[in-house]
């Protein structure tokens, strides 16, 4: 039996398991980082390489087809190699990519480039929450979990700065090479830290796991949290449940969410902010990345506020409002557009309508996506199913990103933010009938409801 203080120590945060959090959340700054700092590198891409429309959309999107390779092979990854290692051996991938695409000379160079760098990104928006929830103690699990996405909005923020900084100069190559930087902190900081006890116990070295555990609990006492690990993992993984019929919803959830955040557009304001802020009237290149830089302010800021917000006002409230503002702020850039006025006008109503953008976001669909897809699917097919749901995530990143520059093409900005509006009406009653909210359920409750058939958004409720 656990004493009680044991029980205590187990379920607190020990400065060494924020440490390991915040050192392993250094690749969501990275995520963040490669895939905004595109936004203020491509003007002078443009200039430089002179891209086709069509080299131009590969251009964007390679980094992201890189992601979806790279997620798509993580779950299988982080089992063999282990998810510290594979951290690592992702710095590495991370500096070779960086270093490419700051020396490239040709568009097929920065091309490849990219793609290497976006597998590295993809392995780690799998790895790095995995391998955070795996040392987290059970109560701060969300709150540990959203630090990644914290992670993601500092980086874009930093890319945004990065791109502010060389502006002047346009020199793309320092905008890209910056990156190395964080990739090189990663490395030599994931090669100190331990390997998830998880992953040890899952490779039967039961010795290593209790010590790695004594040393993350702070703690003498874990034999009750070795015993629960190794009856969870006693539980066979069986790739073909996610086939089974009662599994739908989740798999519904995981891949609507995954629809949904990337659809109602949000990279086309993370990557093309400053190409859009140009159509809206900011003459220079540099102030148009200098505006772009207010609107990473406000998704860190947001992101912050969400944090706490998520376990007190729970999932489906936060998701339900922030797909209103969302809508709003993009109905507002589309209007402003359609109706152009003086320029003047235009300017700041485009910065307003994407500050209510980004800010609803930030306490939405930011966040809560990557939550819920690690709470939603039970254990014997987490890996697999949130693999999958992180993948699709990348394929309509990839998807949005290709198509943007041909919708404005076709359909003109306001048009264009008139479709992603209207997404995420779509998006709110998907939110409304098919989310369950699982603030304060247990993943086991969650799993239970999915197998008694409680579907749709009665999934997480306690019957
Ligand atoms: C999304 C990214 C997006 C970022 C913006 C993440 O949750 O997956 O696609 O660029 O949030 O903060």
């Amino acid at each position: 039996m656990l004493g009680r203080s044991a029980a205590q120590q187990q379920n607190s945060l020990t400065f060494f398991v924020v440490l390991i959090a915040c050192i392993a959340a250094v690749s969501g700054i990275l995520f963040g980082f490669d895939t905004g700092v595109i936004s203020g590198a491509i003007l002078f891409i443009k200039r430089d390489l002179n891209p086709s429309p069509f080299m131009f959309s590969v251009i964007m999107s390679s980094v992201l087809v890189g992601a979806l390779i790279g997620s798509g092979v993580s779950g299988s990854f982080a089992d063999f190699f282990g998810r510290k290692k594979l951290l690592v051996i992702t710095a590495l991938i991370f500096i070779v990519g960086t270093v490419c695409s700051a020396l490239a000379n040709t568009e097929w160079v920065l091309i490849i480039s990219r793609l290497i760098v976006g597998v590295a990104i993809g392995i780690a928006s799998f790895a790095a929450p995995l391998y955070i929830s795996e040392v987290a103690p059970a109560r701060y699990r969300g709150a540990l979990v959203s630090l990644n996405q914290l992670a993601i909005t500092i980086g874009i923020l930093a890319s945004y700065a990065v791109d502010v900084y060389f502006s002047h100069t346009g020199d793309w190559r320092w905008m890209f090479g910056l990156g190395v930087v964080p990739a090189v902190l990663l490395f030599f900081g994931m090669l100190a830290l331990p390997c998830s006890p998880r992953w040890i116990l899952l490779k039967g070295r039961t010795e290593q796991a209790r010590r790695i555990l004594q040393a993350i609990r702070n703690c003498e006492d874990v034999d009750h949290e070795l015993n629960e690990i190794r009856e969870s993992l006693c539980e066979k993984q069986d790739w073909h449940l996610l086939l089974q019929r009662w599994l739908l919803p989740a798999l519904i959830v995981g891949l609507g969410l995954a629809f949904f955040q990337q659809c109602t557009g949000i990279n086309t304001i993370i990557y093309f902010a400053p190409t859009i802020f140009q159509m809206a009237g900011f003459d220079s290149a540099s102030g148009a990345i200098s505006t772009t830089a207010i609107v990473g302010v406000a998704n860190v800021l947001f992101t912050i506020i969400a944090i706490p917000l998520i376990d007190l006002w729970g999932r489906r409230p936060l998701l339900l409002f922030g797909l209103c503002g969302m809508g709003f702020g993009l109905l507002m850039l589309s209007i402003s557009f359609h109706f152009g006025g003086d320029n003047s006008m235009l300017k700041w109503l485009t910065l307003a309508s994407m500050i209510i953008y980004i800010a609803c976001f930030a306490m939405s669909l930011g966040p809560i996506m990557w939550l819920v897809i690690a709470e939603i699917f039970p254990l014997q097919v987490r890996g697999l199913g949130s693999s999958i749901a992180i993948s699709a995530c990348w394929f309509f990143n990839g998807v949005v990103t290709f198509t943007f520059e041909y919708l404005i093409q076709a359909f003109g900005p306001g048009g264009t933010f008139f479709l992603y509006a209207s997404l995420c009406l779509a998006g709110w009653v998907f939110v409304l009938r098919m989310i369950p909210e699982t603030k304060g359920i247990s993943l086991e409750m969650i799993e239970n409801n999915l197998r008694a058939g409680k579907r749709s958004r009665f999934l997480g409720a306690v019957e």
